[in-house]
């Protein structure tokens, strides 16, 4: 069930938009800033508010790399793996972070610090490899820099 909080910011982004379905994006974000994630159960009272079926929604959210539909840490890592950055280090820059936090794409730290996914294109390819951290974006990122890095997110 959504919280007040979440519905009343939800029903602002509403006021400002045309179509219910336009707000699509902001509500789940709301939620997910909230929640650090949006569940079947937040997804299906976001739909009703915005009159669009769970199915409906959920292709929203499977669409956007930012939306995580499962449990994460408490800061995402997006390591970029598309051609710009797969060419200019992608696989030593994963390999450090992988054995640096101990997990695999699609996995959380023990300790719930960190959760670590791919992703599609950054938009930063002058940049590769390029990397986000939470709302951050690094790059070119090489493994000296990554304890720097990752320090600055506890
Ligand atoms: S290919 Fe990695 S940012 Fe574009």
């Amino acid at each position: 069930m959504l919280t007040d909080l979440e519905k009343q910011e939800i029903d602002t982004e509403l006021s400002r938009v045309a179509t219910k379905a336009s707000a699509s994006v902001d509500a789940l974000n709301i939620v997910q800033r909230h929640r650090g994630w949006v569940s079947d159960e937040a997804l299906k009272d976001v739909a009703s508010m915005l009159d669009m079926t769970a199915d409906e929604l959920d292709a929203v959210a499977t669409f956007y790399s930012f939306i995580f539909r499962r449990p994460v840490g408490r800061h995402v890592i997006l390591v970029c793996d598309s051609i710009s950055c797969y060419v200019m280090g992608y696989n030593p820059l994963l390999d450090v972070i992988k054995s640096r936090l101990g997990i695999a794409f699609g996995e959380t730290t023990e300790d719930k610090r960190f959760t670590l996914l791919p992703i599609s294109c950054l938009g930063a390819c002058d940049r590769a490899p390029a990397m986000m951290v939470d709302e951050d974006l690094y790059g070119p990122v090489t493994a000296e820099m990554m304890e720097e890095i990752l320090e600055q997110y506890k």
